[in-house]
């Protein structure tokens, strides 16, 4: 293996263990607030995660990529994340979105810099899932993630947590 094709399998690896705890997040909101005014949004975060999950899944598949061996730590950690934040108020469950998004737009677009012409179009996709990850950011803090209790240290939180597994699953 080239350091280029340890470098995109590394990529796809955390990519797709970060999409699998992004679905987790937004299922655990959803299944305490789903019934709630954020209901619909939360459906529809979860539901774009899925596709970012499913297309990251199809390119370790296609690319014959060993995928993390931690899933099964991101299904929980994720939906305990999602769930616990949302027990602690729609606002909370907000400010977790803008963290965690705000995590993965670093850590995409430092991805996409890194990629060049030969990757195009993984560089595209990546492009295209970080505009959505900014679109759920915005929701976010268009709903009042700021004035969650304890915001700058809920986040700061979650962030640490983001980039810790971020760290691991590039690795293990
Ligand atoms: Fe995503
Ligand atoms: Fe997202």
């Amino acid at each position: 293996m080239t350091s280029g094709e340890r470098m995109v399998a590394s990529f796809l690896r955390v990519n797709q263990a970060g999409e699998l705890g992004a679905v987790r997040i937004y299922q655990g909101q959803h299944a305490v607030l789903g019934k709630g005014r954020h209901g619909t949004l939360l459906a529809h975060m979860a539901g774009q995660e899925q596709r970012h999950l499913d297309t990251f899944s199809r390119l370790i598949a296609e690319r014959g990529v060993r995928p993390t061996a931690l899933s099964p730590l991101w299904h929980v950690a994720g939906f305990v994340l999602g769930a616990g934040t949302a027990l602690m108020g729609e606002r909370a469950a907000m400010a977790c979105t803008v963290a965690v998004e705000e995590a993965i737009d670093a850590h995409y677009a430092g991805q996409a810099a890194r990629l060049g012409e030969d990757e195009a179009e993984l560089k595209a996709t990546i492009e295209e899932f970080r505009t959505e990850e900014l679109e759920h950011r915005d929701i976010g803090l268009a709903n009042g993630a700021e004035q969650a209790p304890a915001y700058p240290v809920l986040s700061a939180a979650i962030k640490s947590g983001c980039r810790l597994a971020i760290w691991l699953s590039e690795r293990v």
